[in-house]
């Protein structure tokens, strides 16, 4: 029987059947977005993906969901205790430290992208083995680095051409604010304490923050109705966040505060946010982050506040293809240009091939299959290819060959399967000829 992937974990490929696992629109997205994030001063690190279990104990807390039941969590050949990272918060504050950062240059503006575990029942949207893209903003503290996080993070919406799409703003306060919180909320839940589920019940007196993030239906209601946190703000807290939300409104940045979010990890303090967006279904977070001023110092590193968020690629990539669906734009994510060649034109369609793609403005494919013309220009249109060149005896000798439209519906303009001198200059201009025409015509 053959070996298939394990139930949660999807491959990413060219041409998938779900167009949001398709490769082409993970680079359509990865693409806009590290360009978004590098435009604001980020700059990519790659930390590993195992880390020390007891780092997202410490971290996440170990009575959210995804410490206390989804971790991917083994013994290794040495006996030591270790965790597939659920998330990257937690690794890169451990980098922080251990790199001195905190002593030595405490600003950092970092990204990072890469494949995250969590052990959760697998449904659209929801994996075992998803994908992040976030970043972490070290050493700034005030209001303006929050505002600026999500002011980006909806300019990255709008770079990927989604709309639609929902911003929540919250706030946990300062430790001030969250101590008196916890007692009012603790008064609370204990007026409620049968209805709540078992370990809610538990959670009531231990963190009962949590109480407000569980899924169950009881929990819910009776978290609709719990005091506000904003009610137990010390001044500092109400200040920072008010400067924000005035920021945020300064940038035409339209939110919409929502008392009851308070995030399933324990780290956060101060401003946290989740982006939604209708395109998703249940699993409609896009995103989501926030500010966890006290993480650094807890990890064993100098007192140092931080923010920052992550989005899962497969919500991205789902919200894109819905709407590139809903809007019926054709991807164009083949070459450029396919060439296929007779005997005798193999050389000729390597050196023309190399020639055009050395002016890095288009993508080539040369047809290196050995196979007859048929088989070649078939393959070139499954490469989804725009223009194909046949060279043969006939272009050898007379040095032009017919620039063949693969894809004619996409402009209405005649002529352009014209023939075209083979060498790579006329080449790349009769291609960004047709490029023009095609953009030109889409609008
Ligand atoms: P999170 O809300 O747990 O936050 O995850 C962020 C995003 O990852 C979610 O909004 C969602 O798009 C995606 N995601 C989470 N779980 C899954 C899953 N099982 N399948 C598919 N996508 C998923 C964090 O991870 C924090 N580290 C964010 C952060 C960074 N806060 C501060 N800095």
């Amino acid at each position: 029987m053959a070996i298939t992937a394990i139930k949660g974990m999807n491959d990413i490929v060219p041409g998938a059947r779900d167009l949001f696992l398709d490769s082409a629109i993970w680079d359509r997205v990865l693409a806009p977005a590290t360009s978004v994030l590098a435009s604001y001063g980020y700059r990519q690190v790659l930390l590993p993906i195992v880390e020390n279990t007891s780092l997202f104990a410490r971290s996440i807390g170990s009575e959210t969901d995804i410490v206390s039941k989804e971790m991917y969590s083994f013994t290794d050949r040495g006996g030591e205790t270790l965790t597939l990272r659920p998330e990257g918060t937690a690794g890169a504050v451990r980098s922080y430290i251990e790199h001195n950062f905190g002593k030595t240059s405490p600003l950092q503006r970092w990204w990072y992208f890469g494949p995250m575990f969590r052990a959760e029942r697998p449904q659209k949207g929801r994996y075992r083995q998803f994908y992040q893209i976030g970043a972490e903003l070290f050493a700034a503290g005030a209001p303006t680095a929050d505002a600026e996080m999500i002011i980006m993070l909806a300019r990255l919406c709008e770079a990927l051409g989604l709309d639609q799409v929902g911003i929540r703003v919250n706030s946990l306060g300062d430790n001030e604010s969250r101590i008196a919180y916890r007692e009012t909320l603790t008064k609370y839940l204990s007026t409620h304490q049968n209805e709540l589920c078992e370990a809610c019940q538990r959670r009531s007196n231990s963190n009962p923050l949590r109480v407000l993030d569980c899924k169950r239906t009881s929990c819910k209601a009776i978290a609709e109705n719990a005091p506000d946190i904003m009610q137990s703000f010390s001044k500092t807290a109400q200040q920072h966040f008010e400067q924000v939300l005035d920021l945020l409104a300064n940038n035409r940045i339209e939110y919409q505060r929502d008392p009851r979010l308070v995030r399933g990890l324990d780290y956060y303090t101060g401003t946290i946010f989740e982006f939604t967006s209708k395109a998703l279904g249940a699993q409609d977070a896009l995103l989501g982050g926030g500010r966890y001023d006290r993480l650094v110092n807890e990890l064993g590193g100098p007192d140092i506040p931080a923010i920052g968020f992550a989005a899962g690629i497969e919500r991205l990539t789902l919200a894109v293809a819905e709407k590139a669906a809903k809007d019926r734009i054709q991807t164009l994510d083949g070459p450029h240009l396919y060439i296929a060649s007779m005997p005798g034109a193999e050389k000729l369609a390597l050196s023309l091939g190399d020639a055009v793609r050395s002016q890095r403005r288009h993508l080539v494919e040369v047809d290196v299959s050995g196979k007859g013309l048929k088989a070649q220009l078939k393959r070139a249109d499954r490469a989804g290819a725009r223009f194909a060149l046949v060279l043969g005896e006939d272009e050898l000798v007379s040095g032009k060959a017919k620039l063949k439209d693969l894809r004619s519906d996409l402009h209405p303009t005649e002529g352009l399967a014209t023939m075209v001198e083979l060498n790579g200059k006329a080449l790349v201009a009769a291609l960004d000829a047709v490029t023009l025409v095609a953009s030109g015509a889409k609008s």
